[in-house]
């Protein structure tokens, strides 16, 4: 079985008795409780907590640990207005809306300019960048340091589907997967998606359908009804013996390039071999190149990062081969292609007409005009 990014496996996992009874309280926000709960079950090994400064900076400027493991974003807890004044040494409370999740042994508390984390981690400071206006909404002020959490999965939803790594990894090994591949998608599944994990599956004995489900911005499909659509075609079009579906609690950066090593290094912890970076991975707007999320993956070596990335070109279906394709496979021109861009299947469902089965499949159609319709 594939190491844990840095070797080991974490579980920062209390129980209640184990929390201090009488501490000062901080608030998570809700990046910051997907983070918890992402940093305490092992999916982010090797992170025990927030970061401390040294941490941060040489994370924002070089991709790396300070102890020089490669990781590509920030995991940080802000401070918060109506938090109290709290010092390094001291063990704090964690809750999230009025229910305590956690606790965190400060380390360090420090200053960050939060515009230069956004141009070196996103690449842009533009205001139109939903992760730029997360950090707009931030202090600038960090607190770091070794976090404990409750299991809360039990009130979460997709409880069945909420597997921690060490659970992907039992898995794995009951159904005698040598090598698996990670889907990581926040979008509901459209037959591009289906072909990439189909041909990836042509080559590794599993794939994991590894939706995220943490934070996303606004106007993102919702995740129960993604999660619907995945229930809904993994029955009709998939081979049940060789695919699994869980969830990726974490928050969704939108950082492109960066968030596909992270994505990937996330889901080597969860015990996968392979992981699938298409176009435009992890991508908002025109802030990346079509390809930047692959690129990237060739400032570090192959022992570094591990798991393999699976990289695909743009997916379409084509009129003339009469099926899934890419530049690669197919010799026909843009107008053989069907390309529907994200906006415009939305302005379809909202008008009541359904996506073309190139595109997506009938029952996914029809779960996704439902929900437009609510
Ligand atoms: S993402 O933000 O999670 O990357 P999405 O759910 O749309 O968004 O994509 C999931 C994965 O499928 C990503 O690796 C993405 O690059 C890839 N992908 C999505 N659509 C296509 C397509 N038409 N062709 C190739 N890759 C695609």
């Amino acid at each position: 079985m594939i190491q844990p990014h840095g070797g080991k496996l974490i579980n920062r996992t209390v129980t209640k008795d184990q929390l201090p009874e009488d501490a000062p309280v901080l608030t998570l926000n809700e990046r910051e409780k997907n983070d918890l709960e992402m940093i305490s079950c092992g999916a982010m090994s090797p992170l025990e907590g927030f970061m401390t400064g040294a941490d941060y900076n040489s994370v924002v400027e070089s991709m790396r640990l300070q102890n020089g493991i490669v990781w590509s974003l920030p995991v940080v807890f802000s401070m918060k207005n109506e938090d109290p004044v709290v010092s390094v040494g001291d063990t704090v409370l964690l809750k999230y809306e009025d229910q305590v999740r956690g606790m965190m042994e400060i380390r360090d508390i420090f200053s960050a300019d939060l515009m230069h984390e956004a141009r070196e981690t996103l690449l842009t400071d533009d205001d139109g960048h939903p992760g730029v206006q997360y950090l707009k909404t931030l202090s600038g002020r960090y607190i770091g340091g070794r976090i404990s959490a409750l299991d809360h999965r039990d009130e979460e939803p997709f409880r069945k589907h909420r597997l921690i790594p060490e659970e992907t990894r039992a898995l794995f090994r009951e159904k005698g997967w040598k090598s698996i591949v990670a889907f990581q998608t926040r979008n509901p599944i459209h037959r591009a998606h289906e072909y990439l994990q189909k041909v990836s599956l042509e080559m590794v004995d599993g794939l994991l359908i590894h939706p995220l489900v943490g934070a996303t911005k606004a106007d993102d499909i919702p995740a129960d009804v993604r999660m619907q659509c995945y229930e809904t075609i993994l029955e009709k079009y998939y081979p049940a013996d060789r695919t699994a579906l869980s969830v990726f609690p974490a928050a969704m950066r939108y950082a492109g390039p960066r968030e596909a090593i992270f994505h990937a290094l996330l889901r080597k912890n969860y015990g996968c071999t392979h992981f699938i970076v298409g176009r435009d991975h992890a991508g908002v707007g025109d802030y990346y190149g079509t390809f930047d999320a692959q690129v990237i993956f060739e400032n570090f070596t192959a022992e570094e990062i591990d798991i393999i990335p699976l990289k695909f070109e743009h997916a379409f279906f084509c009129n003339k081969c009469g099926g899934m394709a890419t530049a690669r496979t197919c010799p026909h021109t843009g107008a053989d292609r069907v390309f529907l861009s994200g906006k415009k299947v939305r302005a379809m469902l909202i008008d009541g007409i359904l996506p073309p089965p190139e595109f997506t499949r009938p029952e996914i159609a029809q779960i996704l005009m439902e929900a437009a319709a609510k």
